[in-house]
């Protein structure tokens, strides 16, 4: 199927620095969820935050599942190139440098952003996600030199597992993407200075 982006509901608040945020939010989450989030990493960063099309009995997801961590991979392949097409359009419309977007992902929007990664290295900067699992193992490395991540998982996190968490960080390692990853006191949900250490890796990143 083609890829269709033109309908992602979505929020722009632009910015006053050059770096845009591209917000995933969890299943049953909307695109205001993490607009809080996006303006606590980075006050002047201009904010993109998206809304999952994909409605799981009245909750809106990125892709379909078929179960807990079993992904529907077709559905996941079509809703990375749609988003990474919007993405695209977006820039074009609101006037924001692609070269110059990083995603911020919670859980199932970590998951997409690391889709999204997998599928077109070309399409973020960098991305900080938080409670991310391998989305699909890709066939060869992704061209990720230069890309910057920061991932965050849970110790006691029921729906990632400890080798979920590791093999995402080393396949977008072998990508050559350079990946911060940090264990924090916290099953799925975030844990308080979480964001801290966020911000902190995203206050470290090239100046846009
Ligand atoms: C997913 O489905 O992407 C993950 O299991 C996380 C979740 O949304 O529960």
């Amino acid at each position: 199927m083609q890829p269709n982006p033109s309908a992602f509901a979505h929020r722009w608040l632009a910015g006053t620095g050059e770096k845009t945020l591209l917000l995933l939010h969890g299943t049953g989450g909307d695109e205001n969820d993490l607009i809080p989030l996006g303006q606590t990493l980075d006050p002047a960063a201009s904010l993109l935050s998206v809304r999952g099309r994909v409605d799981e009995n009245g909750s809106n997801r990125f892709f379909r599942r078929i179960a807990e961590g079993v992904f529907d991979l077709e559905n996941m392949r079509e809703e990375t190139d749609s988003l990474a097409a919007f993405v695209s359009q977006a820039a074009a419309k609101y006037g924001f440098d692609l070269d110059q977007l990083y995603a911020a992902g919670f859980s199932n929007g970590a998951n997409m952003a690391a889709s999204l990664m997998l599928r077109h290295p070309e399409a973020l900067r960098g991305a900080f996600l938080m409670r991310a699992m391998v989305p699909f193992e890709p066939s060869s490395p992704p061209a990720l030199t230069g890309t910057r991540v920061l991932i965050t998982s849970g110790e006691s996190d029921p729906l990632v597992t400890r080798g979920q968490a590791e093999r995402l960080a080393n396949i977008l390692r072998e990508g050559g993407a350079e990946v911060e990853h940090l264990w924090v006191h916290a099953g799925h949900n975030l844990a308080r200075g979480e964001l801290v250490e966020a911000k902190r890796w995203f206050g470290g990143l090239a100046p846009g």
